[in-house]
């Protein structure tokens, strides 16, 4: 491999940051120490970026054709590599038509709304995914695009059914294919794996392909080329596409900064292995973005009281609106990255960007092609994101870690263990968010074939803490925001 050793897993060099999560959890002074000596011995380099908390400041965007977008989105393949057809359709049932998406023609009319079909250069036809496997969503039996896919299942060790598929594979083109994508995916496998149901590994995911691509060429490496990070992902949410239009950065933590639809093709990184084919990839991508942008989050679809919710909106610009804007024809969002000491959420997450245990990601952008016109530039924070449609995107916070808007608006109300229900007309119409259990125990007391459907609280990157701006309204006030929130 261009006469590089392998680099060794990150406990043995870099930052040791399994350990160092522990230490923050158990001893903040620990786990800052450990930190303190990592990012030293990471300056060596160039060094990574690093935001204020505070306002965000918008940047210009690429204009794009929205139109041209939906359709770039759901039938380019941007991620180009996938299952050969002949193995994908002995695996898998015709989907129902609510899995279906409008306006797709010829093979991508049969395929459901999170696959695309794709023919190599080669002539091998393939059916390969695409971004609504984690940003489209079910509501009340609906599909809705651009809802973030808080359902999602990747806790179990795909490699069996990766193998699986290729006793379907036809002939050698075929299977030269279907080896590639299946050993992509077995790469990133251990970064890929989370320990919940609903817990989403696109952070790092797009980290450990990083690791394994050269990034001035983009070239694909079998063996990490950086340490890649950490097994076992920090619990995170899909965010739903419509808030983009107002927000000036990307991602909790508002990281995602400069060229938007740059960043956005970053899950091409499984795949594209060159410059000129994510060059290909960029070109349509400010189309995407574009269409992205004219989503409207949908109406709530039961009844509301709307004297009800005119007393509610008075508490919520009493008490919200600093940090979540305004609503309606002539809305405003400030665009606020929240200090870490006053959310009060759980840490993790924006400590591994800003404590230098990313920096070697941060990097490796900035030295790519995604660099050229966009930065991975962490803040000590999260972002306070519009509200639009937040009654259908439970559950709450960055790492879901409160089932309804009701708990986040009360802290005392939130479960420590809990299991949510995965039927999306399983809502609660009170509290706003999916029906859910409240458990005695959390994964440790739990049988182990239900291990994963249990929300464990106490767990790295699991906390469901702060966010204490509700705690002092009076039941009927509080109420009376919910209700507001449902015509948002
Ligand atoms: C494997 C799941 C997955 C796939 C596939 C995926 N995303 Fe995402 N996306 C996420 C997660 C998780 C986040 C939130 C990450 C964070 O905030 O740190 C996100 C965030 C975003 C955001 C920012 C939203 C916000 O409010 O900040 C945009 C825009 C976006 N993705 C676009 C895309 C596009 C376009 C594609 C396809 C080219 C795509 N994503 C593919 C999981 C995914
Ligand atoms: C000081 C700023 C601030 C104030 C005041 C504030 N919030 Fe927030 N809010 C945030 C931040 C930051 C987050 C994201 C925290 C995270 O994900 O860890 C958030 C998250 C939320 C979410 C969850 C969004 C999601 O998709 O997970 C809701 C709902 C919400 N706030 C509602 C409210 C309401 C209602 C009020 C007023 C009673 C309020 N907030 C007051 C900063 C604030």
């Amino acid at each position: 491999m261009r006469g590089r050793p392998p680099i060794p897993p990150p406990s043995h060099m870099d930052c040791p940051v399994p350990i160092m999560r522990r230490a923050i959890l158990s001893a903040f002074i620990v786990g800052a120490w450990l930190l303190a000596g990592c990012e030293a011995g990471e300056r060596a380099g160039i060094s990574a970026p690093r935001s204020p908390v505070g306002p965000v400041p918008p940047e210009p965007q690429r204009p794009g054709d929205p139109e041209r977008g939906y359709r770039a989105l759901v039938t380019e393949s941007y991620v180009s590599c996938g299952i050969p057809y002949a193995a994908y359709r002995e695996s898998a049932d015709p989907p129902p038509p609510s899995h279906r998406l409008p306006g797709r023609e010829g093979r991508n009319a049969e395929l459901p709304y999170n696959f695309t079909a794709h023919t190599t250069k080669d002539g091998v036809e393939l059916v390969v995914s695409n971004c609504l496997t984690c940003h489209a969503g079910f509501f009340d039996g609906r599909l809705i695009v651009g809802l973030g896919n808080e359902a999602l299942d990747f806790t179990e060790d795909r490699v069996p059914y990766i193998e699986g598929l290729g006793a379907y594979v036809q002939d050698e083109k075929a299977a030269r294919e279907w080896r590639k994508w299946a050993d992509r995916l077995e790469a990133i496998g251990p970064y890929s794996t989370t320990d919940t149901v609903g817990s989403n590994p696109a952070i790092s995911i797009t980290w450990a392909l990083f690791a394994h691509r050269d990034p001035k060429t983009l070239a694909w490496s079998p063996t990490a080329l950086i340490a890649p990070p950490p097994t076992h992902p920090l619990p995170a949410t899909v965010p739903p596409w419509w808030r983009m239009k107002k927000k000036h950065a990307m991602f909790h933590t508002a990281v995602g900064r400069g060229d938007h639809a740059r960043l956005m093709i970053l899950a091409s990184t499984l795949c594209t292995d060159s410059v000129e084919e994510a060059r290909a990839i960029d070109a349509y991508a400010p189309d995407i973005r574009a269409f992205i942008e004219t989503l409207q989050p949908p109406a709530y679809p039961f009844a509301t009281d709307e004297a009800f919710a005119a007393s509610g909106q008075l508490l919520f610009e009493a008490n919200c609106t600093q940090c979540h804007g305004t609503y309606g024809e002539n809305w405003t969002y400030p665009n606020l990255v929240i200090d870490l000491a006053r959310i009060g959420t759980d840490p993790a997450v924006a400590l591994a960007g800003t404590g230098g245990s990313e920096d070697r990601f941060l990097r490796w952008l900035g030295e790519s092609f995604y660099g050229e016109s966009a930065r991975l530039a962490p803040a000590r924070g999260y972002i306070a994101p519009p509200l639009d449609g937040v009654w259908a995107t439970a559950p709450y916070l960055h790492n879901g870690s409160v089932p309804t808007i009701d708990a986040l608006l009360n802290s005392g109300k939130r479960p420590r263990y809990w299991r949510r229900s995965f039927d999306s007309k399983d809502y609660d119409q009170e509290t706003l968010g999916w029906r859910y259990t409240e458990l005695a125990e959390g994964k440790k007391g739990t049988d182990s074939n239900a291990r994963k459907w249990v929300y464990d609280t106490t767990l790295p990157g699991a906390a469901n803490s702060g966010h204490t701006f509700g705690d002092h309204l009076k039941e009927g006030e509080r109420r009376a925001v919910l209700e507001y929130l449902k015509t948002l």
